[in-house]
């Protein structure tokens, strides 16, 4: 019995993968539930936009005044005379370290220790000041290897695999290839899997982010995990928390104040890992801040995104008989343009191949994914970058040993590549990983006779029929295609598209200090699925004052029009909006 129905699936998949390789390139993913449409990497419509040279620039900085190897400070003498030092006898430097005993609205500093020429390092997050005459001359950030000590006393099982967790802010699949090759071919060199069908839940960060480190949606998350701006971390735990429960010692960082809930809109109540990059990159920005982004490359001639991944290196090196969790989010450079992350891809290759050389790769499942696509810019104005939006990149490597010990669980997560999946997939894996006895061929079977079908590992079989409403994706941010889109006539474009201003004016009533926007170009409308009571559109339009570029899907029946999910603004508000608070509300106010 084991054997035939064995024998039966192989064929199956077999005979799905031949229709598979016919298939791909016309689909992205095409099951019975979902269908989305294949695109090249670069198709003749977007060869231009990313082509387009990356916008963020090389980091420079001034000759540095005090320089750092991996245990000592010192004064570089040499450069003392462009700081117009004139009387030495009046010089000196502070070194201070700081840290957040609690949470990053309580950072403290020590006292300061006095050095002319030398110091020793004994902490982690260190800050130097030089003063001449009284007056600070020079300020400075370093970071050291003082990981804090190791206090979990599991050390590996045979069973148990690391989990390393890699961000890429706004990272689409495709993008993924078209600015990261390097990277890209050096996974799929080691069999890394790559999800076709992984689809956001909802518009930014946070709304994907949420599902994917609680397992609840964000609107859940807001009301009951949520209360003034504090995350309650009892009542919603975090996926950290349950693997510091089992002994793994996690860690977490970003090298934005931004990235992975860092004080952003959510104040975590306590520090939330063993080890926590984020003291650190809250203090430097007060130092590196660049007025033009919301998001700083450059710490002084370093980019933000190496200090992370130097980091997250040094803590592999540390932890090499411990069973370690960690999730590290970039977004210094990926997040403000969409053909910058070229400036990574040397970095990440370099730091996988030192993993991979230290063996480390063998104890770990890595998993390297984004929120979302690129959500503004050029690229969105075409059907690609829209869909692009929506897709974004899943990347999952196992070591060797993994699929040799969970091969029943190995070989449905492979063919779950081209399924309908989000974020709270994402969750359940993790679940598994956290227990991996879980994974056991006879325990993946008796779960796979009852699968779920909106909230599921990624280890038992995903559901073919899955479709974007069972499995809690808005209509708006669903990738799977509707029927064929038809171009609808001029009026029907024109009262779609004034009724979607409607709504955005709507949104903003309650907002004074907001412009009332006028309708003043449409880009195009699309009725996209209809039957005697109800029409569902998607149009994209421009409106003054300020020149915002928004799409969204209306839903008209017959004696209203609604909005169905949230209205995309798909170019930057700047700070056209700095006299409102609410996130939300920031994407379509035009301030007064
Ligand atoms: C940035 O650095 C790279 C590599 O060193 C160099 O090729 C490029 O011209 C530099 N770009 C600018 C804008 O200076
Ligand atoms: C770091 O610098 C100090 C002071 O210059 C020196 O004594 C020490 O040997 C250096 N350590 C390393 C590892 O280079
Ligand atoms: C360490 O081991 C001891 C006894 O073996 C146990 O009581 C304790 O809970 C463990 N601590 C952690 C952090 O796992
Ligand atoms: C989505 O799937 C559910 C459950 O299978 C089904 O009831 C619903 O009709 C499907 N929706 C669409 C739009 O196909
Ligand atoms: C998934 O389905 C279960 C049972 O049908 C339901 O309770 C749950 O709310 C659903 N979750 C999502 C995210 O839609
Ligand atoms: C917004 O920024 C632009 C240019 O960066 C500046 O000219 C303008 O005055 C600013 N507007 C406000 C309201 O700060």
């Amino acid at each position: 019995m084991y054997f035939s129905t064995v024998v039966c699936c192989i064929l199956v998949t077999a005979i799905k993968e031949v229709l598979t390789i016919i298939t791909s390139g016309l689909f992205t993913i095409r099951t019975e539930g979902c269908t989305i449409p294949g695109f090249s990497k670069v198709t003749e419509r977007i060869k231009m936009i990313v082509a387009a040279p990356p916008l963020t620039r090389n980091c420079t900085a001034p000759e540095k005044l005090v320089r750092a190897n991996t245990s000592h400070i010192w004064v570089a003498h040499e450069a003392i005379d462009s700081y117009n030092v004139f009387r030495e006898d009046t010089f000196y430097c502070c070194y201070k370290h700081f840290s957040a005993p609690i949470n990053l609205n309580n950072i403290v500093y020590s006292e300061c220790k006095e050095f002319v020429t030398v110091i020793k390092v004994e902490h982690e997050f260190v800050q130097i000041e030089c003063y001449h005459l009284d007056e600070v001359i020079y300020t400075d950030f370093f970071l050291f290897d003082f990981h804090k000590e190791i206090t979990t006393n599991s050390s590996h099982s045979q069973e148990s695999f690391n989990v390393l967790i890699l961000g890429i802010e706004s990272m689409s699949r495709l993008n993924f290839h078209r600015t990261m090759p390097k990277t890209a071919s050096f996974l799929k060199e080691r069999g890394v899997l790559e999800f076709h069908g992984y689809n956001k839940l909802g518009d930014n960060s946070l709304p994907n982010l949420f599902p994917l480190l609680t397992g609840f949606s964000y609107k859940y998350v807001k009301k009951i995990c949520v209360q003034n701006s504090i995350f309650n971390v009892d009542k919603c735990a975090l996926i950290w928390d349950k693997f510091k429960e089992k002994g793994f010692h996690t860690a977490l960082g970003s090298d934005s104040i931004a990235g992975l809930l860092g004080n952003y809109e959510y104040t975590l109540p306590r520090i939330p890992t063993d080890s926590y990059l984020q003291p650190f990159i809250f203090e430097t920005r007060k130092l590196f801040r660049n007025q033009q982004y919301n998001f700083h490359p450059c710490m002084g001639s370093k980019y933000f995104y190496k200090v992370l991944l130097d980091y997250i290196y040094e803590l592999a090196q540390h932890l090499t008989l411990h069973k370690f969790f960690g999730i590290f989010w970039e977004e210094s450079i990926s997040h403000e343009d969409l053909n910058s992350p070229h400036i990574m891809d040397e970095s990440y290759v370099n730091f996988l191949t030192k993993l991979h050389k230290d063996n480390y790769l063998d104890r770990t499942v890595l998993i390297i994914l984004s929120d979302h696509g690129m959500r503004w810019g050029k690229i969105v104005e075409t059907e690609q970058g829209r869909l692009e939006e929506r897709l974004p990149l899943l990347n999952i490597l196992f070591p060797e040993q993994f699929k040799q010990r969970y091969k029943l669980a190995f070989y449905n997560i492979k063919h779950n590549v081209h399924r309908l999946t989000t974020p709270y997939d994402i969750h359940e894996t993790l679940l598994d990983l956290l227990n991996p006895n879980s994974l056991d061929d006879s325990k993946i079977k008796e779960r796979s006779r009852a699968p779920s079908l909106n909230k599921s590992s990624l280890f038992v079989p995903i559901s073919a029929i899955r479709n974007c409403s069972s499995v809690g994706i808005e209509e708006h941010w669903c990738a799977c295609r509707r029927g064929e889109k038809i171009k609808v006539g001029n009026k029907m474009k024109t009262m779609a598209a004034t009724n979607l201003v409607v709504q955005i004016n709507k949104l903003l009533k309650k907002y004074s200090q907001c412009h009332k926007l006028i309708l003043s170009y449409i880009y195009d409308v699309y009725l996209v699925e209809h039957n005697g009571n109800w029409r569902i559109y998607t149009a994209m339009v421009k409106t003054e004052p300020g020149g915002g570029i928004f799409d969204g899907t209306l839903i008209q029946d017959t004696s209203r029009w609604l909005i169905s999910g949230t209205v995309s603004r798909l170019n930057l508000y700047r700070n056209h909006s700095d006299c409102v608070e609410n996130e939300d509300i920031k994407l379509y106010c035009y301030c007064c």
